[in-house]
Order: structure tokens, then sequence, then C-alpha cells
């Protein structure tokens, strides 16, 4: 009985030892342990039949029992390892980086043309002695076109064909401004206010509404307005800024003229064209031949405009102009058409420099 019971013990040992070497993964390896060392495993019954035994034999069996336990323990442990560590390698291997794969491209966001363009213009006109001032794009109908000596009624006034706010009866009525003319008056009621400080030497970049679309026109865009008032300014004063800015802007070589035009808020008034920056004035589509290119309106402040704001036309001179920034950005980037600037096509932003 004792003799059999240590044979089965022995032989028990070398088929567990064989099934663990040939474990081939952790899980094989546990269910080995689970079949001989597990609480019904075989070697536990073995033991569990030593009760019936006597003292001596008991102690015998019991000795070896021990032995086989702590040999398969052993050999289940190291097993345990080497399967655990080539298992995390497989897996390590499976997430590591390729460093032949193809990359993906990711691209560095660019400040939109528009901005580029808005801010370099911005600059220009400080070092013009021009100083940013900003108002709002929901604007007094009265500062949009009243105090601007839009007349009631006026043709002028269907020329920019207005986004009209909601108000309450009796509010003073509301337009999306139009342009930016009216921080003219915004700057020229503030310093009427204050004392009538002088000199008022002002720009007011932003953005302006009108109900067009198409591709020279847009809903929205965005417009630089200057505004310049002393005790003496002159057309020649305004030309020599404009000159400065133009070939800043552009280029050096590029000539500015001045046509006579119309705008209510200005006497005499201007419409201001620089040579062609596409063919050097040779003539090409985008000047129609003519070797000019319409880019602001300009002119010297109306005395109405002056009166509406509280100054004295007869004490104060000032000189005003107005261009739009899209067809600055169309003309010096070589964009064809308005809308690119709003389409936020990824091709075209990519493009900016
Ligand atoms: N506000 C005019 C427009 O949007 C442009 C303009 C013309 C502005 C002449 C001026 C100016 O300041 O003097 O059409």
């Amino acid at each position: 009985m004792v003799e059999n019971t240590i044979e089965k013990l022995r032989s028990l040992r070398a088929e567990a030892l064989q099934k663990i070497s040939a474990a081939k993964t952790s899980d094989q390896l546990e269910s080995v342990r689970v079949e001989y060392l597990g609480k019904k495993g075989k070697v536990s019954e073995v033991l569990a039949a030593l009760k019936d035994l006597d003292a001596d034999s008991r102690k015998k069996v019991g000795q070896i029992s021990n032995e086989v336990k702590s040999v398969l323990e052993d050999g289940i442990s190291s097993t345990r390892d080497q399967l655990q560590q080539s298992e995390m390698d497989a897996e390590l291997k499976k997430d590591s980086l390729d460093s032949t794969a193809p990359g993906i491209t990711y691209f560095r966001g660019k400040i939109h043309p528009i901005r580029q363009v808005l801010r370099e213009a911005i600059s220009i006109l400080e070092l013009a002695g021009l100083s940013a001032a900003y108002g709002p794009e929901v604007e007094f109908e009265d500062y949009c076109f009243d105090k601007l000596n839009f007349k009631p009624g006026h043709a002028a006034r269907d020329m920019q064909a207005t986004f009209f706010v909601k108000t309450d009866e009796g509010a003073k009525p509301l337009v999306l401004r139009t342009h930016t003319s009216p921080v003219q008056v915004r700057s020229l009621l503030t310093a009427a206010k204050n004392n009538f400080t002088l000199p008022i030497r002002i720009q007011a970049p932003g953005r302006v509404y009108r109900m067009d679309d198409d591709s020279t026109h847009a809903p929205m865009f965005h417009q630089i307005e200057g505004l310049a008032v002393d005790t003496s300014s002159t057309m020649g004063d305004l030309r020599a800024v404009l000159d400065f800015f133009f070939r800043k802007f552009f280029d050096q070589s590029v000539k500015i003229r001045f046509r006579p035009s119309y705008f209510p808020f200005t006497e005499p008034s201007a419409e201001v064209d620089v040579s062609c920056v596409f063919c050097a004035q040779k003539g090409c589509r985008v000047c129609k031949q003519s070797g000019w290119i319409e880019v602001a309106g300009a002119g010297m402040v109306h005395p109405e405009v002056f009166e509406a704001c509280g100054w004295d036309p007869k004490k104060v001179q000032g000189w005003a102009f107005g261009m739009g920034v899209e067809r600055l950005a169309m003309l010096k980037l070589g964009v064809p058409d308005l809308r690119l600037f709003f389409e936020n096509r990824m091709s075209f932003l990519r493009g900016a420099r």
C-alpha cells in the first residue's frame, strides 16, 4: 500500500513535469497546476488518502509528497516566469513603432490671409501716425448715415444695401454698419466732448456689412478708414499718406492718382487708383487695359459732418479715406475670386503665407 502510493506519486511527478515543460502559454500552465496541485488535483487526492495510513507510513509518504509538491511548484513557477516574459515580449512587439511606416502629415495653423493683410495695413498706417480706433458693428443709423451727411431718402443711402436691425419702438434705429466711416463720427464726437482736443489721427479697421454677394462682393467684408483733423489739414497731406501706404503695402514703384468723385461726407471727394500691380501699366485683364486699379475712396471732411459732430467747420480741416481690405488682399495675393476668402477651403488656406 505504501509502496503503491509512493510509486503513484513518482509517476504523477514525471507526468506533471512533462506537461509543465510542454505548456506553451501561462493559461495552459495554470491548468496543469490545477490538475496536479489544485484542491481536487491528482497529488492532493493521494495526500487525502494518507489519513488511512498508520503514523509511520504517513510520515514516509508525507515526506515524498512534500518533495513532489515542491519540485512541481518550482517547475511551475520558473516556467511561468519564462512564459510571462515571452508573452510580454510578444505584446510589446505588437504595439511597437514601425519606423518604416509612412507618417501622418500635420499642418501648422496659419493666420487667415485677410487677417494677415489687415495687420500689415494697420502697421503701415501706424507708421504714418494713425492709431487704431474701433467702433461697433451694430451701429446707430444716425452715425452710419445722417451725421455723415447722407440726406434722408438720398440715393446714396441705397447705394449701400443696408441690413437694418429690429429695435424696440422709440429706440434709436440701428443698422449693421455698411462702412467704417461712422468711426469718424465717433472720434469727432469724443474729441469734441474732450475739449475739442486736436489733432485727431486715427485709422479704423473692421468688419462691415452689405446685402451683396458675388465674385467681388460679400455680405461681410473689411474696411480700413483713415481720419486726420487739425487746424490745418490738406489734400496734399492725404495724398502723401496714401502714397506712403500703397508703396509700402505693394511696392515702392507703385504710383497713385486721384480722380474726382462723390461721397456725401467729403468735399472735394476722390477715388484713389494705384498703378496696376500686375502689368506695370502695360495693360492687362485686371486693370482692364487702363493701367490703373481703384483701391480707395477719399476726400476732405465735409463741413456738414463737422457741424453734425459739434465742430465749427471754419476752425478745423480734415481729410479721410476708406478702403476695402479684401480688395487689397486680392491684389496683393493675386486671388481672383473674393469668395475664396470666405469658403475656408483647406487647400487655399494652407497656401496662405
Ligand atoms: N465709406 C465709403 C464706402 O464705404 C468709403 C470712403 C470714401 C471712406 C471716402 C472715406 C472717404 O473716409 O473719405 O464706400
